[in-house]
């Protein structure tokens, strides 16, 4: 069951206005639902949920409204990237493992530019197994954050905040 917070519902019918245009888009990919037990060691301890509190308050002093999500499937990543070319200024996204296998959400992401994203991975996914070394986000995003941890997301927040 995916997990959807935030304004964009209440905000569908909400057209363009100034509001509207602050709206980011935080999307999680598969397994993230699991951080506070997953890997640890790799991971961290710290929740998802704990992680969307971090984004709200990050992007309360930034100006930001943050819609975070989560799924563990690929279509509703594609689908949140779609539905955020009306909904949302920009999108954060951790596409998690998707990140180094999906086509569809490459191809998602370049259909709705020029909107910004920031992709980010808590670890560094560069010292890590071989197969996690590529991105196909990475050539259609703004910029990357890896290695991080949580922190990754406030700053990909604060970067989008910036061009916004
Ligand atoms: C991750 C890195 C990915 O390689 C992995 O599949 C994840 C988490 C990260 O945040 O470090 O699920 O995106």
């Amino acid at each position: 069951m995916p997990i959807i917070e935030g304004p964009a519902r209440r905000l569908s019918r909400a057209g363009k206005g100034r509001h509207f245009l602050k709206t980011v888009f935080v999307l999680n990919g598969p397994n993230l639902n699991a951080l506070g037990k997953r890997e640890p060691g790799i991971y961290g301890g710290k929740t998802l949920a704990a992680i969307a509190d971090d984004c709200k308050q990050a992007g309360a002093a930034l100006g930001l409204e943050i819609d975070f999500r989560q799924s563990n499937h690929e279509g509703d990543l594609v689908d949140w990237i779609q539905e955020a070319a009306d909904k949302a200024a920009a999108i954060v996204i951790n596409p998690g493992a998707y990140g180094h296998t999906s086509i569809a959400i490459h191809d998602a992401i370049r259909a709705v530019a020029p909107l910004p994203v920031a992709e980010v991975h808590l670890s560094n996914i560069h010292a890590r197994e071989p197969f996690r070394h590529v991105s196909m986000v990475a050539p259609v995003a703004v910029g990357m954050i890896c290695g991080f941890g949580p922190l990754g997301y406030t700053l990909a927040l604060q970067a989008l905040a910036a061009r916004l």
